[in-house]
C-alpha cells in the first residue's frame, strides 16, 4: 500500500493539446539533422533522422505521429526503405499532423527529407543590407513555444525531451552556432557540426547563422555577435561569468556547461531566449552601462527553471517563467544589492495590476489564471505579465512566510530531484504541499495557494516591497506635474528610477510640462532603449509631436515585440496617431521577425 500511496504522489499525467504527437506509444530520442541554408531561396532543406523510443510493446505501435507546418516532405524512410505517411489538415495555430505508418519490422530510426517553406514562422532570414557589416545574410530561429515544427519535423511538444546532433551547411564565409555543443568546424568549407547530448524540448533547438565573432568572457562564458557589436556586447555582458557563480550557490551547479550568448540583430523579438549553453538576446540590452543586464540574469536562471525542469504544457508556463523570474531577481540582488531587485519587483507589480484590469475587460478574463486555459487557442495569443510577475509574486510570498533558509533549501531540492523532466502545475504543488509546508494545510489556506495558481487576480496578500527610492521618484512625478519643479528628477537615476518616474506621471501630461522635461532630461534622444520606450508611450498618449521621429526610428530599427506591441497598440488607439502607426508599420513590418509581424498584424487588424 504504501507504494501505491507513493505512486500516487508521484505518478503524473497530462495531455498537451497542442501537439499532434502520439507519445503514449512512442517518442523521439534524438534527431539527426543534415541542413543546408538556402539564403536566396529562403529555404532551410535537408534530413532529419529520428531516433523512436517505443513507450509500450513495439508490436502495438503502428504509426509515428509528428508535427510538421507547411513543410514540404519530400521522402519518409527506414532502413532505405520508403514509408507510407500521410499530411493532415494544416491549421494556422498547430500546422499539420505528419502521419507516418511503421513497417513490421518497427525500426529504431526514420528518416525524414524536407524543405522550409519560405514563411517558417520559426525563421528570420535577414538580407546583407540588414545587417551591420552588410557582408553575409543572416538567419535565426526561435523555436519557442510551437514554432520548431515550421523548421524540424518533431514531437513539438515542451514534455517531451530530445538529444539531438546537426552537420549546418551555409554559404563559405559565414558562420552557424546553435543551442548545443561545438564539434570540429570547417568554416573554410562552411560545415558546421554540433551536439546536444542533453536531452532538450523541441523548443530549445536553436541556430544563428551570419557574420558571426566571438569574444571570451570566461572560460565557461562569452559573447558572440556581428563583428561591429561584438566589443560592446563583451563590455555590457561582462558579469556572465559572475552571474553563474552566483546562481550556482543558490541553486546548485549549472549543468550546461558553457553559457555563452549571442546578441542577434535588432529584429529579434524578445529581450531574450534561454536556449540552451546559448542565450539569444537583443542588441537593446545594450544600453552603454550594464543597466539592462537583468534579462541576462533571466535567461541564465531558466538553465535551472525551465531547461532543466521544464513545463510539461504551455499551460503550465508560468512553471518556467514565474520561478525564472523570482530566481532573475535573486541574483540580481546577490550581485547589485537588494534595492535593485526590489525596484524591478514594484515595476513589475504595477505592470500586473494594469494587465489584470485589461484582461478583466477583454474577451479572455481567465489569462490572469497562473494555470492558464489554452483551449482553441495558440500558446502564444496567452502570453502576458502574468506568469512572470503573478508566479514571482507567489514564490516571494512564500519566500516570506517561511523564510530563506528553508525556501531555498525547497527550490534547490525540486531543481535537483527533477532535474531533465518535466513539471505540471498540479504535481509542483503536491510536491511543494509536502515538501515546503510539510502538510500544513491550515498554512496552504492561509496563504490562499490554490487561489494564487487557480483563480483570477491578484490575490490580496501579494507582499509589496518598499522602496525609498520609488517613494522619490513618484514624488517628484507628484511636484513636478503640479509645479512644473523639476528638483526631485535627477539626472543619474538608474533605469527602474527613470521608469517609476514615468510611469508615475499621470495620463494626461500639459505640451508645457512635455516640453520642459524633454528639454531638461533629452528624453526623446534617451539611447537606453527601456527609458526611451516608456517616454514614447507617454509622448503617444499625449500628442508629443517633437518625440515622433525618435518612436519612428525606434519602431524601424528594431523589432522587439515587447516595445513594438503596446507603442503600435497606443498610437492605433489614438486618432491623432493612428495614420503614422499604419505608415511606420508599412515600411518596417519587412524587417520584422514573422513573430512579431503577426501580433503587429493583429493589433493593426491588418
Ligand atoms: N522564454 C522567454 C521568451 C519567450 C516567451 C519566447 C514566450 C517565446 C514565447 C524569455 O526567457 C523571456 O522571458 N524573455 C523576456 C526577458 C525577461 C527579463 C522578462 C523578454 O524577452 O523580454
Ligand atoms: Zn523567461
Amino acid at each position: 500500500m504504501l507504494t501505491l500511496g507513493l505512486l500516487t504522489m508521484f505518478a503524473y499525467s497530462f495531455k498537451d493539446i497542442h501537439t499532434f504527437g502520439n507519445t503514449d506509444e512512442v517518442l523521439t530520442e534524438r534527431l539527426s539533422l543534415d541542413l543546408t541554408l538556402d539564403f536566396e531561396k529562403k529555404v532551410i532543406h535537408g534530413s532529419c533522422e529520428i531516433t523512436l523510443a517505443y513507450q509500450t510493446d513495439k508490436d502495438k505501435v503502428d504509426y509515428v505521429d509528428l508535427d510538421i507546418s507547411r513543410l514540404d516532405i519530400e521522402s519518409v524512410t527506414a532502413n532505405g526503405k520508403a514509408l507510407t505517411y500521410y499530411i493532415g489538415k494544416h491549421t494556422a495555430d498547430m500546422g499539420s499532423r505528419l502521419h507516418i505508418m511503421l513497417p513490421a519490422d518497427k525500426p529504431d530510426k526514420i528518416r525524414i527529407e524536407y524543405r522550409t517553406h519560405p514563411g517558417a514562422e520559426a525563421v528570420q532570414w535577414l538580407s546583407k543590407e540588414q545587417t551591420t557589416s552588410k557582408k553575409f545574410p543572416y538567419l535565426f530561429t526561435q523555436g519557442q513555444s510551437i514554432f520548431t515544427r515550421t523548421w524540424i519535423p518533431c514531437m513539438d511538444s515542451p514534455g517531451v525531451r530530445v538529444a539531438y546532433d546537426a552537420v549546418i551547411r551555409v554559404p563559405k564565409g559565414m558562420t552557424a552556432v546553435m543551442s548545443a555543443y561545438h564539434q570540429q568546424h570547417d568554416a573554410a568549407e562552411g560545415i558546421f557540426r554540433f551536439d546536444m547530448d542533453i536531452p532538450i524540448p523541441p523548443y530549445l533547438i536553436a541556430l544563428a547563422a551570419g557574420e558571426i565573432a566571438f569574444k571570451k568572457i570566461s572560460d565557461r562564458a562569452g559573447v558572440y555577435a556581428e563583428p561591429a557589436v561584438v566589443e560592446k556586447a563583451a563590455w555590457e555582458f561582462a558579469d556572465m561569468e559572475k552571474m553563474i557563480q552566483v546562481a550556482e550557490k543558490l541553486y546548485g551547479d549549472y549543468r550546461w556547461k558553457r553559457w555563452d550568448a549571442i546578441v542577434l540583430p535588432p529584429s529579434f523579438p524578445f529581450g531574450g531566449m534561454e536556449n540552451p549553453m546559448l542565450t539569444f538576446a537583443t542588441p537593446t540590452l545594450i544600453a552603454g552601462d550594464r543597466s539592462l543586464v537583468n534579462t541576462m540574469a533571466h535567461e541564465l536562471a531558466h538553465s535551472w527553471s525551465g531547461n532543466l525542469v521544464t513545463n510539461a504544457t504551455w499551460s503550465d508556463f508560468w512553471l518556467n517563467e514565474g520561478f525564472t523570474t523570482y530566481f532573475e531577481r535573486r541574483i540580481m540582488e546577490e550581485l547589485y544589492g537588494k534595492e535593485i531587485a526590489e525596484m524591478d519587483n514594484l515595476l513589475a507589480q504595477r505592470d500586473l495590476i494594469e494587465d489584470v484590469e485589461t484582461m478583466n475587460k477583454s474577451e479572455h478574463p481567465g489569462d490572469s489564471i497562473l494555470y492558464i486555459d489554452l483551449k482553441g487557442r495558440h500558446p502564444d495569443d496567452g502570453f502576458s505579465g502574468i506568469p512572470y510577475d503573478k508566479g514571482a509574486n507567489f514564490l516571494l510570498l512564500l519566500e516570506t512566510t517561511f523564510g530563506r533558509e528553508r525556501f531555498d533549501a525547497w527550490l534547490k531540492n525540486y531543481f535537483d530531484t527533477w532535474a531533465f523532466k518535466t513539471m505540471t502545475t498540479d504535481h509542483m504543488l503536491r510536491l511543494m504541499k509536502r515538501d515546503l509546508f510539510k502538510g500544513d494545510d491550515a498554512m496552504w489556506r492561509k496563504l490562499r495557494v490554490e487561489e494564487w495558481v487557480y483563480e483570477k487576480g491578484i490575490p490580496d496578500n501579494m507582499v509589496i516591497p518598499e522602496s525609498d527610492k520609488f517613494e522619490k521618484t513618484r514624488a517628484a512625478a507628484k511636484t513636478f506635474i503640479k509645479s512644473g519643479k523639476t528638483d526631485g528628477v535627477k539626472k543619474d537615476w538608474v533605469t527602474a528610477e527613470w521608469l517609476d518616474f514615468l510611469n508615475s506621471l499621470p495620463e494626461q501630461v500639459s505640451r508645457e510640462r512635455m516640453e520642459a522635461l524633454d528639454k531638461q532630461f533629452k528624453l526623446t534622444d534617451a539611447g537606453n532603449s527601456e527609458i526611451l520606450f516608456a517616454w514614447g508611450m507617454v509622448a503617444v498618449r499625449n500628442n508629443y509631436e517633437p518625440a515622433y521621429d525618435a518612436i519612428r526610428d525606434f519602431l524601424t530599427r528594431m523589432g522587439r515585440r515587447k516595445f513594438l506591441s503596446p507603442l503600435y497598440r497606443a498610437m492605433n488607439e489614438n486618432p491623432k496617431t493612428q495614420k503614422m502607426a499604419r505608415d511606420i508599420y508599412k515600411n518596417a513590418r519587412s524587417g520584422y521577425h514573422p513573430i512579431a509581424q503577426a501580433s503587429i498584424d493583429k493589433i493593426l487588424g491588418r
